[in-house]
């Protein structure tokens, strides 16, 4: 199975014999300038694959939510990574992709990754239910990750608040075990590891689902001036949805773990799918960034990697109640908001790709989408009701 695979990634990276021309591309849109000239907006693309665009964590690649982190951390934790400090023990293998990935990290990259990396806004995760004993288990740890776990600069302790579970159970069997923060390691990480000595196992999950339950400060309410009667929202959110379901934007988004393909959303050949990267065999060796939009895959634009969104985004299968719904949910849409969605929707370079891949478009143009959005969200969101006929 290996060597076929390699024979045809070898067929398509090389592929100099490009099949007969797409259509060139339209001038590239000015969304795609302006993300090309944000220097570290272009340091972090490559994270996108694994810790998703919004710094929220991809679980399924055991990548971590890093969005929010303290810069003066993740300027520590590349560093630590780049060095071999952490990361690099044979036994944490989990880790093994990230150190890889921050071996190649010039100094001027990091300085530019930290403080965008905090700047990212994942949206947060609902609290999990109490737990019995988990506030005992915990109070040691408040000392120095704060009560809410908001993590504290000064103690240079990270948050552990929105982070993944098992992120967190897999860190602290780490500390304990001494495969991050044992004798080679960065020397936080080694006061860390202290703290981690003699947890059991039962201990940690209580520590972890604890975490999980606590509740974090209200983020201010989104209350879009609403200036648009319902019934304009909601013609906005038919075509909104029509463009979703199509195959340019579905493929991307479909019902289960592999990304599709063509007019039919045929599953991705080569069994491609979003753990793919977790085995080194990442988007971008086939969707190169490319200005010119050609080839035998649809193209990136310049300085982007393709990656799949984070399960919930499905949009195949979806009705458009339960779309509009997702689409609303700030557990699922990044806390944007209905404003950070058009946003989204206005700057995002992947979606923009769906105008620019030589395949049928989508029904209307990118700047109509835009619009859509914009109408819908002035009309506070409204959401179509569940029909049978759907
Ligand atoms: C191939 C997937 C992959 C890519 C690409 C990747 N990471 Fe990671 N990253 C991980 C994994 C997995 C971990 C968790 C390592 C562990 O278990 O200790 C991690 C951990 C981290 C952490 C530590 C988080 C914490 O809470 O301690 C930071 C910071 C980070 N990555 C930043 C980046 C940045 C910045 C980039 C891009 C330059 C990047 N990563 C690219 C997979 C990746
Ligand atoms: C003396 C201060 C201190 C105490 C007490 C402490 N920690 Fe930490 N913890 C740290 C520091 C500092 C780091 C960051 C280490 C580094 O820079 O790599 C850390 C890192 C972590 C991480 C890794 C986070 C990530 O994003 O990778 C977890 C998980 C964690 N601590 C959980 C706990 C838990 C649970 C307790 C209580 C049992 C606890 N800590 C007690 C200082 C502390
Ligand atoms: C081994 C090469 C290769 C890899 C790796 C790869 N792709 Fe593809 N992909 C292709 C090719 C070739 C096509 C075009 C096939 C066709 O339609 O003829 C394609 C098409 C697609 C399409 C369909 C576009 C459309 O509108 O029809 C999507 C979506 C897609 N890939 C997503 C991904 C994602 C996401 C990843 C990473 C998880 C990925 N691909 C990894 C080669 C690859
Ligand atoms: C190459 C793959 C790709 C294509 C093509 C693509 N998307 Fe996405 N989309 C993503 C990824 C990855 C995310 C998650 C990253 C993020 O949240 O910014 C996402 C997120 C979104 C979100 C936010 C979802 C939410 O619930 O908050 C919307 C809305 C969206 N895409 C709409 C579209 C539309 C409309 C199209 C077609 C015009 C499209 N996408 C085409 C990869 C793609």
């Amino acid at each position: 199975m290996k060597p076929v695979f390699l024979v045809l990634l070898a067929a398509c990276g090389g592929a100099p014999e490009a099949p007969p021309a797409a259509p060139p591309p339209a001038e590239a849109p000015a969304a795609f300038e302006a993300y090309a000239s944000n220097p570290a907006e272009i340091q972090y693309s490559p994270c996108v694959q694994c810790h998703g665009a919004h710094g929220e964590g991809r679980p399924e690649l055991l990548a971590p939510r890093i969005g929010q982190l303290d810069a003066s951390y993740v300027r520590s934790q590349l560093l630590a990574f780049r060095a071999q400090q952490r990361g690099s023990h044979p036994d944490h293998v989990a880790a093994h992709p990230m150190s890889a990935v921050a071996r190649g990290l010039p100094d001027a990259a990091i300085e530019l990754l930290a403080p965008f990396v905090q700047d990212l806004h994942p949206a947060p995760q609902p609290p999990g239910p109490r737990v019995a004993g988990g506030a005992g288990a915990y109070a040691p740890c408040a000392a120095c990750h704060g009560r809410d776990a908001l993590g504290n600069p000064e103690l240079q302790a990270p948050a552990l608040l929105h982070q993944d579970p098992a992120y967190l159970e897999r860190q602290l069997k780490a500390y304990r075990d001494g495969t991050r923060g044992g004798r080679d390691g960065a020397p936080m990480d080694q006061v860390m590891a202290a703290q981690a000595a003699r947890l059991g196992d039962a201990r940690i999950a209580t520590l972890v689902r604890h975490i999980a339950s606590l509740r974090p400060p209200l983020p201010p309410p989104d209350d879009p001036e609403v200036t648009r009667p319902a019934q304009e929202g909601l013609d906005a959110f038919a075509d909104i949805y029509a463009v979703a379901t199509h195959p340019r934007c579905l493929n991307c988004h479909p019902d289960g773990d592999a990304p599709l393909q063509g007019d039919d959303s045929h599953p991705h050949i080569y069994g491609i799918t979003r753990f793919s990267p977790l085995k080194g065999v990442h988007c971008s060796q086939c969707h190169a960034p490319s200005a010119a939009g050609d080839g035998l895959a649809p193209m990136p634009p310049a300085d982007s990697l393709w990656s799949m969104p984070p399960r919930a985004m499905t949009f195949q299968n979806r009705t458009p109640a339960q779309l509009c719904a997702q689409l609303t949910d700030p557990a699922v849409n990044g806390g944007r908001g209905l404003a950070g969605l058009a946003h989204h929707i206005e700057a995002d370079h992947l979606l923009i790709t769906s105008w620019h891949s030589g395949r049928q478009p989508p029904p209307i143009s990118h700047a109509e989408l835009v619009e859509r959005f914009e109408v819908w969200g002035e009309a506070g969101g409204p959401c179509p009701q569940e029909t049978s006929a759907d």
